[in-house]
C-alpha cells in the first residue's frame, strides 16, 4: 500500500521507514510533486498534525500522515505547546533562543514539571485516525548536554538523571514522545 509522509524533515523520514514493514510504499512530497508549505494555523498540535494530513488527503486524494510535536510545561499552563518551535522569536526561531527563554520564565518555579507530546494523523481510505505519544519529565535549572535539537538539553525525563540531550540518539528513540506515537501508527497500519 502507498502511504505518504507529509513532512520536509529527513531524520523523521528515516526514523519512520525503519519502523514501518515493507508492505508500505512509503511517499515522500518529491514523489507527488508536492513543492508549496502548508500554513500551521491551528490553535493545538493536534489542529496542526490535521491540517498538513487532510490538506494534502484532499488535493492528492491518498493516504498520507503527518506529525506534529510540542512541549507543554504545567507551570506555564502548557506552554509553549504548540508554538514550541517559535517560542522566542517568531522570526528567527532558534533551540537556544527558545531555551534560554524557558529558562528566564522558569527561574523561580518550583513545579517544574513538562511534558513532549507528538500527535500524528493518519487519512486512510478517507478518514482519519490520531495517535499520540508522551514523555513526562521535569525542566533542568540549566541545559546539560550537546546531542539531539530543540529542548533537548533542558529536558530530563522521569526516571533518569540525565537530559534528553546527554543521552545517545538510539536511546532518545526508544523512550521518546515521537517513537511512541510512530510505534502506535506502525501497529494500527499492520493490523488496519
Ligand atoms: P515538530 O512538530 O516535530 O517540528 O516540533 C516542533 C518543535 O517542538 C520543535 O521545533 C522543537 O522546538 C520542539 N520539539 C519537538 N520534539 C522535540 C524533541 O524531541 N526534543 C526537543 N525539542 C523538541
Amino acid at each position: 500500500m502507498k502511504l505518504l509522509f507529509a513532512t520536509n524533515n529527513q531524520n523523521k523520514l528515516k526514523e519512520i521507514i525503519g519502523l514501518l514493514s515493507d508492505q508500505f510504499e512509503l511517499l515522500t512530497f518529491a514523489d507527488i510533486g508536492f513543492e508549496d508549505d502548508i500554513e500551521e494555523t491551528g490553535s493545538t498540535i493536534e489542529e496542526n498534525a490535521s491540517i498538513k494530513s487532510k490538506t494534502i488527503a484532499e488535493k492528492f486524494n491518498i493516504n498520507v500522515f503527518s506529525d506534529d510535536s510540542g512541549l507543554e510545561v504545567e507551570a506555564l499552563g502548557g506552554a509553549p505547546g504548540v508554538h514550541s518551535a517559535r517560542y522566542a522569536d517568531k522570526e528567527n526561531p532558534s533551540g537556544e533562543k527558545n531555551m534560554a527563554k524557558m529558562l528566564t520564565k522558569m527561574k523561580d518555579e518550583e513545579n517544574r514539571n513538562a511534558r513532549f507530546k507528538t500527535v500524528i494523523s493518519l487519512v486512510l481510505n478517507g478518514k482519519e485516525h490520531l495517535f499520540e505519544g508522551t514523555v513526562n519529565g521535569i525542566i533542568t535549572k540549566e541545559k546539560r548536554g550537546e546531542s539531539g535539537f530543540g529542548y533537548d538539553p533542558v529536558f530530563q525525563p522521569d526516571g533518569y538523571e540525565i537530559t534528553f540531550a546527554q543521552m545517545s540518539a538510539e536511546e532518545k528513540n526508544s523512550i521518546s514522545h515521537r517513537y511512541k506515537a510512530v510505534k502506535k501508527l506502525c501497529e494500527f497500519l499492520t493490523t488496519a
